[in-house]
């Protein structure tokens, strides 16, 4: 789909010996297709959201990041990857938001990204913060999918399908984890071989049409 400046720059013919300057003139011209101001093909309410779910993506990845960096302050190598690969997971739906925004013409706002926490009390302070932190997210994707149906946003509401399929994985992970370090309690031969478990995660990004 061409854009409004597009068609302005390309219906423009330019003659032998024009001035240099009129070569280039649609360049400093207040185009359109170069401010990136060409007509949506998602409505504004629906990008506005999506550009917030992007930062809400963004921020999700810095908060396992820093759990990352506190696993590796207490020497649980295998807690650590685990949360780098959570992290990585995060930018992936953080980017799946970025791209779709992008091929539906719409325009992306990234915005600032909040200081995450630094520390916890525990292992099992850590994964009851991840938890909690899904469930919120879990609200957001929701609010989104029912702004998809009020705006009868066909396409969006596909995207939220795999994002809410996603939700159930990613809390079901969470507790899984919050209930085993709740068994573990104070045992640190268990906590051991649960370190040595989560050191074998790898990040698989989903494949194209499934993801
Ligand atoms: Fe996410
Ligand atoms: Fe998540």
């Amino acid at each position: 789909m061409s854009r409004e400046g597009y068609s302005r720059v390309t219906t423009r013919f330019l003659k032998l010996g024009d001035a240099p300057e009129a070569v280039f003139a649609h360049v400093t011209e207040p185009a359109s297709a170069l401010t990136g101001k060409g007509k949506q093909m998602i409505g504004k309410k629906m990008v506005d959201a999506i550009n917030e779910q992007i930062n809400a993506e963004f921020y999700s990845s810095y908060l396992y990041l820093s759990m990352a960096a506190y696993f590796d302050s207490i020497n649980l190598k295998g807690f650590e990857n685990w949360m780098r690969v959570q992290a990585q997971e995060e930018d992936f739906h953080a980017k799946k938001f970025f791209d779709y925004v992008l091929s539906r013409q719409g325009r992306i706002h990234l915005k600032a990204i909040a200081e995450p926490q630094t520390t916890w009390k525990s292992p099992l302070d850590a994964f009851q913060t991840t938890y909690k932190h899904e469930t919120v997210v879990t609200g957001l994707i929701n609010k989104l999918a029912t702004l998809a149906l009020k705006e009868d946003d066909h396409a969006t509401s596909v995207l939220l399908h795999w994002f809410i399929n996603e939700q159930v994985e990613e809390e079901s992970n969470a507790d899984a984890l919050v209930q085993k370090l709740k068994m573990i309690g104070d045992n640190s031969g268990a906590l051991f071989l649960v370190d040595q478990e989560l050191a074998a995660r790898v990040f698989v990004p989903p494949v194209a049409g499934g993801a």
